[in-house]
């Protein structure tokens, strides 16, 4: 859950950025000479630079002797075979003539055969053993026939896949939906409606099969289970055991306890998924007088950066439940006695925003927090092509207005033997616990560079605002070190995804009220790689105020095509707009009405047909169209133009700001593919490897609701998917946040 900025609940994509860095870099030098990772025709890459764990050939039996990766099957696709859905705000899923979309798994869907079929009037409990809220970032992760680990099986699989939040009214606490008369806004919170709510976020793994030319889930599979903010973890990597990581719960810090608002998800080459935590300061409350109980030592600058001032109220208020430490674990204030938190939960918050690497196919394997990689909002995980014998990259991104854009490079060098070892997990620890962190700046001139974050780093050793004890600080606090070296100030990073052939990393940066001419406080200027401002009056709408307000898609192409690389060229594969906007300022991607969209931000690619899947989660087009999902055919870096964009201060006084535009779309190229119901989001999405089947969720349809107006179901936004038919209540049924399959009727690939 994560709406557009302009509309958003009070504790979710706060802006806690007020470092002093640069979001306009002047100009250091030529532009890099494109090195192009692509040798010719799309043909030409090698199979070795594909290799990984979605394209390698397996046994059915899923055993460590498989054969030799098969050929990389090449994107086929250069022109989109269906005709552009139109924008709609009806509460339904629009999808192009000739496909059909069936929902699949739903919020309350039992997980178990005891478990009874989802009421859906708020009576229904157990939601460990039920599908939880808010259904987002999903993997496919295909199974033989007799239930071992294939890749190649577009017949039977696991959907891992995100719970991130629950439905809520921002002011409120209670899930409306999930309760009869829907909650308890006041505090304390009652322990069973907290229990409830709870289990509502973490993961699902969920078997699904093919039969009948689509797909349905199975209730009773011994695969089914949930991971919850409930369930034990490891903490791993560069921070486990650390003094910051001690709590009541691990007084050796290397253990924590579940998951949470867990958001987009990434594929590792070695078949395990990553969960990235997004928005999990606002579950914590914090005292008012906690900075002098604290006696104002360096973690309360970190707690500030990361969004938990002293006396922040927590979302759900799940902290005055009662004694028992699953609820005081949501309370940070410092209370205890001990020297080094051991005896409270001061530290719990250290204990989130990670990448959290989950083994699907495994009940038993460890789920692990890969700490190395940085405490943030992370969203994806975006692997770099594969090359044996070189390191892997993950890219990643912080949703936070002015947040940053971060890469991962492993200190171990790929091999072929690790896209289907024997044990997952220990695989992560291989490439994930050990290597390095870096922050990205963008230039003005179209390069960019990546920077370290080394406790090594002097920019780092020397930082005001905080003193680094050492390299396990530097990852829990990387904000607060990506201050320290000027990284660029983003407008939100959300998803990134590494296109199959030319190995270039996307990454949406979904919208920024704050992007100014002429910003004041913390506000940021418009600079190359954000340089958008203006408001959005041109449709009739209302002007609102100035800013970034409907996204961009920015491009990465790293010199050599190398993960490694410590610089890059960028540009901007496709800024979002309504089709009417000016294209001189706004529309600078000439969007048509059967492209426009707003507010970018689950984005993944189809290794079966080389499709960006291009998914919204928006507010400010949402008077003429529901949030979106559209495919698009991208080419490369540096294939479109410098473009100088031109603003007047309130002094007369003219400002340019150079940026670099992707080439511009055609009607072949890009086309809205689907509308969601009132009120969602789209976001997730994954394919069977034979590319005719696409998983997609919609997120929290209809979720504006308060407690008040649970009884009068006329005044829910949406009723989806009950008004399709889907489950218990018909017209009138709460909505719910599901997963959906589409399927062509002539049984081809998706988009052809
Ligand atoms: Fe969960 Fe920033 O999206
Ligand atoms: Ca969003
Ligand atoms: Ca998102
Ligand atoms: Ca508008």
């Amino acid at each position: 859950m994560n709406k557009q900025d302009q509309n958003q609940p009070s504790w979710a994509d706060e802006e806690h950025n007020s470092s002093a860095n640069p979001d306009f870099q002047s100009v250091l030098g030529a532009r890099m000479a494109r090195r192009s990772l692509l040798r010719g025709a799309l043909g030409g890459v090698s199979s070795a630079m594909l290799g990984g764990f979605a394209l390698t050939a397996c046994g059915s039996g899923g055993d460590d002797n498989s054969p030799a990766p098969a050929p990389a099957p090449v994107p086929k696709l250069q022109k989109l075979g269906f005709s552009a859905v139109p924008k709609s705000t009806a509460d339904a899923v629009s999808v192009p003539a000739g496909y059909t979309a069936t929902v699949l798994f739903a919020l309350g869907d039992p997980l178990t055969a005891a478990a009874t079929a989802y009421k859906n009037d708020g009576s229904d409990g157990d939601f460990d053993n039920r599908a939880g809220d808010h259904h987002d970032g999903m993997e496919y992760l295909g199974l033989s026939a007799d239930g071992k680990p294939d890749p190649k099986s577009s017949d039977r699989a696991l959907l891992v896949m995100n719970h991130e939040a629950t439905s809520h009214a921002g002011s409120e606490r209670a899930s409306a939906f999930v309760h009869v008369n829907g909650g308890t806004n006041t505090l304390p919170r009652p322990a069973a409606e907290t229990d409830r709510e709870v289990p509502l976020h973490g993961l699902s793994v969920v078997e699904i099969r093919r039969g009948g030319g689509t797909f349905s889930y199975l209730k009773d599979s011994s695969f089914n289970r949930r991971i919850t903010p409930l369930t034990p973890v490891v903490l791993s990597g560069a921070a486990a055991g650390h003094a910051l990581m001690k709590t009541r719960y691990s007084s050796t810090g290397v253990a924590a306890r579940g998951t949470l608002n867990n958001c987009g998800t990434g594929l590792t080459p070695w078949g395990t998924v990553l969960t990235g935590e997004e928005n999990w300061s606002g579950y914590f409350f914090r005292s008012a007088t906690d900075d002098a109980a604290r006696g104002n030592d360096k973690s309360v600058a970190a707690l500030k950066r990361y969004g938990r001032s002293q006396g922040a109220a927590s979302r759900h208020g799940w902290e005055t439940s009662g004694a028992d430490d699953k609820y005081q674990r949501w309370d940070i204030s410092k209370k205890g006695a001990s020297a080094d938190g051991s005896d409270d939960y001061r530290n719990e918050m250290n204990t989130f925003g990670y990448l959290v690497e989950v083994d699907g196919y495994s009940k038993t394997a460890a789920v692990k927090k890969r700490t190395s990689l940085g405490r943030f909002a992370h969203e994806s995980a975006a692997f770099s092509a594969l090359v044996v014998g070189k390191p892997l990259a993950v890219y990643m991104g912080d949703d936070s207005r002015g947040e940053y854009i971060y890469k991962w490079v492993s200190e171990a060098v790929w091999s072929a033997a690790d896209a289907n070892p024997a044990d997952r997990i220990a695989t992560g620890d291989k490439y994930l616990d050990k290597g390095r962190l870096y922050v990205a700046k963008f230039n003005a001139d179209g390069s960019g560079e990546w920077i370290e974050l080394s406790i090594n780093n002097a920019l780092i050793k020397a930082a005001s605002a905080y003193a680094f004890a050492d390299q396990a600080d530097v990852v829990v606090n990387a904000r607060l070190a990506a201050d320290a070296v000027g990284a660029t100030k983003m407008d939100r990073p959300e998803w990134c995804a590494t296109h199959p052939t030319s190995g270039e990393v996307y990454f949406t940066l979904t919208n920024n009220s704050n992007r100014k001419v002429e910003p004041t406080g913390s506000q940021m200027v418009v600079d190359a790689a954000n340089p958008r401002s203006y408001s959005d009056s041109y449709a009739g709408g209302a002007a609102g105020s100035p800013g970034n307000v409907n996204g961009h898609i920015l491009r990465v192409a790293e010199t050599g095509g190398e993960a490694a690389a410590t610089s890059f060229k960028w540009d901007v594969y496709l800024f979002a707009a309504e089709a009417e906007a000016d294209a001189s300022k706004v529309n600078l991607s000439s969007l048509t009405a059967d492209q426009d969209m707003s507010s970018p931000d689950g984005l993944w690619f189809s290794k079966a047909t080389g499709i960006c899947w291009i998914q919204t989660d928006d507010g400010a087009y949402t008077d003429k169209t529901n949030c979106m999902m559209l495919a698009g055919i991208p080419g490369k870096v540096g294939d479109g133009a410098k473009k100088t964009l031109s603003y007047t201060r309130k002094d007369g006084s003219v400002m340019t700001v150079d940026t670099y535009i992707g080439k511009a779309p055609t009607a072949d190229t890009l086309k809205r593919f689907l509308v969601g119901p009132v009120d969602c989001e789209l976001t997730g999405c994954c394919e069977t490897p034979d590319g005719k089947a696409l998983f997609v969720n919609i997120q929290h349809p209809g979720e504006t609701i308060s407690s008040a107006t649970i009884g009068n179901p006329d005044k829910f936004l949406s009723h989806w998917p009950g008004n399709a038919g889907y489950g218990a209540g018909g017209a009138k049924a709460r909505p719910r946040s599901a997963t959906i399959v589409i399927t062509k009727s002539d049984g081809g690939v998706i988009g052809s």
